[in-house]
């Protein structure tokens, strides 16, 4: 935080029978800046990765959290990074899902924190998905009122969205990431050759991630992914490597440059990577989070492009190739808890969120939006038909008559 002006006192006696009250004001001016570097490796082994540790990690005592997945395949790996710093670090396997990612969590790693002594220069490293990270951010925030934490982010979700970002959060009941902050790392590295070992949900979980930023902000990385949707989910974003190395590249330019327009979310509320955020949560939270975050950010996806093309905010063939990406991808573009009442809900507490604006990212083309402001102009019918064009095209791979959907749907509700 960087102090513009000094802090000014003004006083003002103010006679109370026989005590005199001095009131002061003092006011602060403080402006928040952030920068932290996102860098790309070829491996954990690499001479590069090993010099990128060193440079965060030495000097400092480090507190590493990870998952135990993560844990089991690669503690031995990572044991050989750790040894080019003097202190070893103490490693905390905490095992954390959507379900038990609470504030319980971050109490469990502000303990290990105190265990292993971290002091005001100490780091916390996160290695793992967006669960573990996003815990680890708000503890990081909290300890000794905020110490460094870098990121080592090993899901594809992760790697182009989670980890690169400022926020940290957890889950309130059920209310998704209900407490949180706004604290950047230090640093973050994304080594691909992680994702290898991936599940293929986890793959596609992070594919959903890529497709919203694409679909409103990047026609480019639209075409790559759906050219080479099938190779890179069968081979984890491996091959073909140079597709996939440009889409990871793209996905993590695309989205800092889009935060760093607004990194605290002080400048504006229109926020073009809400993309697919608005049925999201309350959707992972009708199914006691048995939905992963991807999925259900694919099905908003689909819902607020359907949902466009009807009110003929884009064309048809342009949402179809954004349905067909999801479908041919393998993601799902319909839950059957997803109804008009959690429409309907979700706007309502969106709107609280937003400052009273509902602000519903849409695409008008690929690589291309605008924001619906308001609910007016969305009926509860023009919802339950989006819902059930969605609930029949997710049964159907006849193309034609999803496109007839499309067109049929579309003419009847042209505004
Ligand atoms: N803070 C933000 O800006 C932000 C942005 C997007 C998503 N998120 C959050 O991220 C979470 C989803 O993250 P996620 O998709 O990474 O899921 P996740 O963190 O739940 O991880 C999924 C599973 O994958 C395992 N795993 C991790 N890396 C692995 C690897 N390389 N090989 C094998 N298994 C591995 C983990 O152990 C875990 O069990 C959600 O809670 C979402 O709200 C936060
Ligand atoms: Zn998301």
């Amino acid at each position: 935080m960087k102090l513009s002006r000094a802090a000014s006192p003004t006083e003002h006696p103010t006679e109370h029978s026989d005590v005199t009250v001095q009131q002061l004001e003092l006011r602060l001016e403080a402006s928040r800046s952030c920068r932290f570097g996102v860098e790309l490796f070829e491996d954990v082994n690499s001479v590069s990765f090993t010099r990128w540790i060193e440079t965060h990690l030495s000097d400092h005592r480090i507190l590493v959290v990870m998952t135990p997945t993560v844990h089991r395949l690669y503690s031995q790996q990572l044991s050989a990074c750790w040894s080019v710093l003097d202190v070893e670090p103490r490693v905390f396997v905490l095992a954390c899902d959507e379900t038990t990612k609470s504030i319980d969590a971050v109490m469990a790693v502000c303990r290990q924190a105190e265990e292993a002594d971290i002091d005001r220069r100490g780091v916390l490293v996160s290695i793992g998905g967006g669960v573990c990270s996003d815990i680890v951010g708000l503890a990081a925030s909290l300890l000794r009122r905020g110490i460094s934490h870098v990121r080592i982010p090993t899901t594809l979700i992760g790697q182009v969205d989670a980890g690169i970002g400022l926020k940290g959060g957890v889950n309130f009941g059920v209310l998704k990431s209900y407490i949180g902050c706004f604290y950047p790392p230090k640093a973050v590295a994304v080594v691909p050759t992680f994702l290898r070992t991936l599940s293929g949900d986890g793959i596609l979980q992070g594919i959903a991630e890529i497709v919203k930023l694409a679909c409103v902000c990047d026609s480019a990385l639209f075409e790559d992914v759906e050219a080479a949707v099938t190779d890179l989910t069968r081979t984890r974003f491996q091959e073909p490597e140079v597709v996939a190395k440009k889409v990871l590249r793209r996905s993590i330019s695309g989205m800092l440059a889009q935060l760093s327009e607004n990194p605290f979310e002080t400048v504006t509320l229109e926020r073009a990577v809400d993309f697919g955020h608005t049925l999201s949560h309350p959707l992972e939270a009708a199914t006691g989070y048995q939905l992963h975050h991807g999925f259900a950010v694919a099905i908003d996806i689909a819902f607020s492009t359907i949902l466009a093309s009807r009110m003929s905010l884009i064309k048809d063939r342009e949402a179809l190739r954004i349905v067909d990406l999801l479908t041919n991808a393998g993601l799902p573009i319909y839950h059957e808890k997803l109804d008009g009442s959690l429409v309907e809900s979700a706007f309502d507490a969106t709107k609280k969120h937003r400052d009273g604006a509902l602000n519903l990212v849409v695409p008008t083309g690929i690589g291309r939006h605008a924001f619906v402001k308001d609910t007016e102009c969305l009926s509860m019918s023009l919802i339950g038909e989006t819902i059930e064009y969605l609930r029949k095209a997710s049964h159907t791979n006849a193309r034609e008559s999803v496109n007839g959907a499309i067109s049929a749907l579309s003419r009847r509700t042209r505004l």
